[in-house]
This record gives structure tokens, sequence and C-alpha cells, in this order.
């Protein structure tokens, strides 16, 4: 939520933040704005609306500064207006701040500073931390941030400038993240690796309660009573092709193709770092999964192959929902949290609840270096590369890799179960080439209001996460369900004018899910089926049919859940919606 990004250096500062704020957008893109200083003053541009509207602005506007932030919202306090849009400044337009995360005690400060005289121009809770820069200020940028940042309470990284020292941005770390790119010459800030991608490979994450000082020429960083921290640099192994397009009209499209590498990347990954695994899953009572979205939707299919290899009971639980429970926890238990951004605030506190009560904490993540990255006990990397499109694709396939190695590495069949992956990518391949096939299904669908999706045993969970890819970018209303709970009471929603999803490789359960197809057909629903090719009696019952290879059981979620995101593709790119940047989401949740 919030992209921030910083940078000084040698050259002009206003078209590096603007690339940079491009490959952020997928943080938030209610707002967008820009702070540089240049001859002596501060210049702060910014718009409402996606960055396009503030490039818009911008045309014309020959800024020669070479220090500057900027930032792309999310917006929590205050409508997503010009007013509220970042940078924040003082009131004499001296320091200028854009901030990601929540500032809690903003009221009670708020009330403080203006009791003081302080005029606020906007509504959000960032604006105070201009305000306190300021008042503290004695000629040392960092030493007024620390005063400062004394003050607040809350998750939030920040980027400040000041007119009084035109080449030196500062960053701060508490709860939300921040990384700094190191240049030759230049330094930059970014809350995420892609921001910086053209410019450098070298990263330092910076922890919480770190601050980050850059000049063109130097980089500092200090803990909050300012002693001097020494921090690792890392070099990511992303590029920045797989931050781009790459020809594709959405990332999702192209992420959605990327699959077989990033099970591929992923499968090697595990393999590789195998021996490094320091606990076996077998030792515990119980496994708990924490997770959201998507996330949880591989924790529910993770379930079904750790109690198969494993034997072990497992929970997949919401993770805004553990924080808050009375689940008993114990080091009996080993909690396992998904996430890949690694930054999702209510996977991360629920982590730590975790931890807190006991149990041994493993992460399954995509970014090296982020806040569950270094939270839990134990990381296993996911392979997938940046992910840019809000809609998570090729880091489900990805995450579902990690989990059935992960489990299979427990199973006394363990050579042959990850022997198993290997033939995963090619037949990702061959379900993404009847694309065209699905893509034609999508057309009839256009104007349906609501879906059905149906899936049973270790397809249920890709039935809710085909509801979730369809809801999330076409603003379609689609359920997902476990196909025998639709007797419960989801039948009754079906009319000829439903049309339900029906996930019914040759399983354990095919023969189940046929007759739940039945009873769908029986009162005129539209069945709209995800099956083996070759399947006569499925294709026969369906109004339209979408073919997957044949596999064995275990296999067919990495299958079957391809042919719906495609499905959710199309539908909302033929919808004219804007799929990477559905309105409302931000790929990275960092509020409860
Ligand atoms: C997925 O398409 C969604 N955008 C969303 O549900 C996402 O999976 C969820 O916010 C969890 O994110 P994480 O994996 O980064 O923790």
């Amino acid at each position: 939520m919030c992209g921030i990004v910083g940078y000084t250096g040698r050259d002009l500062a206003l078209p590096i933040l603007l690339g940079a704020l491009e490959r952020l957008e997928y943080r938030g893109y209610d707002s967008a704005g820009v702070a540089l200083i240049e001859n002596g003053k501060l210049i702060v541009e910014k718009k409402a609306g996606k960055i396009r509207e503030l490039v818009r602005a911008l045309w014309g506007k020959n800024y020669k500064a070479k220090t500057g932030i900027g930032h792309t919202r999310w917006a929590t306090h205050g409508k997503p207006t010009d007013e509220n849009a970042h940078p924040h400044t003082d009131e004499k337009g001296e320091f200028a701040v854009v901030h990601n995360g929540i500032i809690e005690n903003y009221i009670e400060l708020r009330e403080e500073l203006k009791k003081e005289g302080v005029k606020f121009k906007s509504d959000t809770d960032t604006e105070v931390i201009a305000h306190l820069i300021a008042k503290n200020y004695k000629g040392d940028l960092l030493q007024a941030v620390i005063e400062a940042v004394k003050k607040l309470k809350g998750a939030f990284a920040f980027a400040v400038i000041t007119v009084h020292e035109p080449n030196r941005v500062i960053g701060v770390k508490n709860g939300s993240p921040l990384i700094v790119g190191l240049g030759q010459g230049e330094n930059f800030l970014a809350s995420d690796i892609p921001a910086i991608l053209p410019y450098t490979k070298k990263v330092i994450v910076l922890d919480d309660g770190e601050i980050a000082d850059l000049t063109p020429d130097s980089v500092n960083i200090y803990n909050f009573n300012g002693e001097p921290v020494t921090k690792d640099v890392m070099i990511t192994p992303w590029d920045l092709v797989a931050a781009e397009k790459s020809g594709f009209k959405h990332f999702m499209l192209k992420e959605i193709y990327e699959q077989p590498k990033a099970v591929l990347d992923t499968y090697k990954g595990f393999i590789s770092n195998e021996e490094t695994i320091p606990f076996w899953l077998k030792d515990y009572r119980r496994i708990l999964i924490i997770a959201c979205g998507t996330s949880y939707h591989a924790g529910l299919v993770g379930k079904y192959w750790i109690e198969r290899f494993a034997g072990v009971p497992v929970e997949v639980i919401y993770a805004s929902e553990f924080r808050y429970s009375d689940t008993p926890v114990s080091d009996k238990d080993l909690v396992i949290g998904i996430s890949q951004s690694g930054e999702t605030i209510d996977t991360k506190f629920a982590l730590q609840s975790a931890k807190e009560r006991g149990a041994f904490t493993v992460g399954i993540v995509n970014v090296v270096g982020s806040a569950i990255d270094r939270e839990v006990d134990f990381s296993i990397h996911t392979h997938a590369g940046p992910e840019i499109g809000v809609a998570a694709t090729k880091t489900f396939t990805a995450q579902l890799t990690s989990l059935y190695c992960l489990a299979a590495r427990e199973s006394n069949e363990r050579e042959e179960l990850l022997k198993k992956v290997e033939k995963i990518p090619a037949l990702i391949e061959k379900t993404l080439a009847k694309a065209e096939d699905v893509e034609k299904v999508s057309e009839k669908y256009l104007k349906k209001k609501d879906f059905l999706y149906l899936g049973r045993y270790i397809n249920f969970p890709i039935a809710l996460e085909g509801a979730l890819k369809l809801k999330e970018i076409s603003y379609i209303h689609a359920e997902g369900y476990p196909a025998g709970e639709m007797k419960h009471g989801p039948i009754a929603l079906i009319d000829e004018n439903m049309p339900v999803t029906v996930i019914a490789p040759k399983d354990r359960v095919y023969e189940k899910m046929l007759s739940n197809i039945e009873e769908v057909l029986a009162r005129k629903g539209i069945v709209i089926s995800v099956g083996f090719e070759g399947d006569k009696v499925l294709k026969e019952k369906s109004a339209d049919f979408m073919e997957i290879p044949e596999t064995e059981e275990v296999l067919t979620p990495f299958l079957t859940v391809v042919p719906l995101q495609l499905l959710a593709y199309f539908i909302a790119s033929k919808l004219g919606l804007d799929v990477d940047q559905p309105r409302n989401l931000a790929k990275t949740v960092t509020v409860e």
C-alpha cells in the first residue's frame, strides 16, 4: 500500500522518480506526486488519479533538480484528492515528506501541533511528520528526523527532503518496507526492488527501527538513537525484463505465461537448499498455515499434500483471524506463513503472535529480505521473480511448488514424488496452448453478474481461487464452494442465468462431481467445466469445456487453476477494465 521513492545524484531526478513510481504503481494508484529541490526551492507537483495524471500535469515543465522524492498512494486517511496526495510539506514549504503506512497517534499529534499554531492543509496522517521535522530542525536533517520519529506510533516508512540540505534524502523504516539502492554517484530509496532495477542491483534492505541517510556519494544507516548500523549489501537476482511487460498487453497475462518457469525455478531452488531445512513436519503434532487471499488458497491445497505425504494434521487459518484468536499454539506446532510480498501485515503479525505463543515459524515468501522473510525462524523462497499484476498468478503456482516439495520430502517415496514436479512446467505449457479456447469461452459470459465455482477435494481451493481471480479483476460477483456443499444452500441461486464453473479432472471425486453437475443442469444452470482432454462425458454435459492435459490427481491443482486465471483475465480485459490495477486493491497490503 503506497509506494515511496527517493533519489539524489548527478542525473535529473524527475524522470527517474516518475519511472520508479510507474514500477511501484501496483502498490497503490489513488494519487501520485513528487517533490524536487531546485535552485534552493521546494517544488511539489501532485495529482489525484493514476501516475499518468501526474505525468500530464508535468508536461512542458523542465525541472532540473537532482534530488527528489515521489509517491503513489493507496488512500487510508483522507479521500484521494490533490490536497491529500503526497508529498506533504511543512507550513513554510521547506520540508517535503512521502509516507507509506499509518501514523496511529496522528490525531493527538495534530491537536498538539494545532495548539502551537500550525495550520494543516490535508486530512492525512502524513502531514504531521512534515510539521514535526520542521519544528525539530536545527541545521541537521538527520537529528530532526530522529526527534520527530520519537513522537510517532504505528507502522510506517517515509522519505524526507529539505531545501536546507539540497543533496540529501533521508528514509525511515518502521513496519513498512524500505530499501536503499546503491549507485555510482547516485543513491536511491524505494518501497520495493523493481523501482530501482534500471539503475542498480545493489540493495540494502532496511530493518525496522532504521534510518538511511543518502547523499549522491554516501549512504549511512542509523538506528532510531542515531547510532550507526552496519548493513549487508545484497545483489538482487531480479532483472528489469522481469519487471516489464515484454510485449504482453498486461503484466497479469505475462505472469500467467511465466508459470512454467516459476514452478521450475522454485523446484530447483527447493532441491538445492533442501539440506538446510532444519525441521521435519512429522516432528510436530500439528501444522498451522497462515496466509491471506491467494496465498491462503495455496495453503489450502498444501493441507492436502501435507496430510497425504507427511500424515500430519494441518489447519489453514486466515492471518487476520489468527492474530486475535484464542487458538492454542505451543512448541508442538509448526506454523507456516505464506506470502508472495512478504509484507502483508496481517500475516506478519499473525506469525509474530505464533512465535510468541511458542511455535516454530516458517515462511514461504517470494521477496527475499521482506519483513516476513526476516520475521520467521526459517524461510523457503519461491522463485517466481517480481509479480506486478495485482492478481496473483505465478506466485500462486510457485507457492504450490514449495508446499508440494515440503510435503513430498517427508514421504517414503520422496524421490519419486519430487521427480513428478519436473513434468509440471511442460503440462502447464500444454494448458497455456489452449488459451485461445478459453478466450472464446470468455466472450459468452461478459454480461453475467454472478458466477459459482465448484470443486472437491484438492481442487476445492482452486474453485476459491478461480472465484477470487474473477471478482478482483472483473468486478463480477463470484463464489467458490466445495461442490458437495452446494445442496446445503447455494443451489438456491442456480437458474438459467447462472454460470457454474466446475473443476472435474478424473480424480477420486470425479463421479461425485458429475453428480453435482447433473444437479446444476437439473436447475438449468450453465456448466463451464475444467477437465482432462478427451473427457467426452464431461464435455457433453458442459455448455463450455476448458481442457487440461491428463495428469495424476496430486498434480491437478497446478493445471486446473490455469484456465481459471485465463478466464478471469479475458473477461476483465474484454470488459475494458484495468486488469493490472483493479479498483480499490493494492498489491501489497500493509494495513490491518
Ligand atoms: C491475489 O490475487 C490478491 N491480490 C490478494 O488476495 C493477495 O493474495 C493477498 O493480499 C496476499 O498477499 P501476499 O501473498 O503478498 O501476502
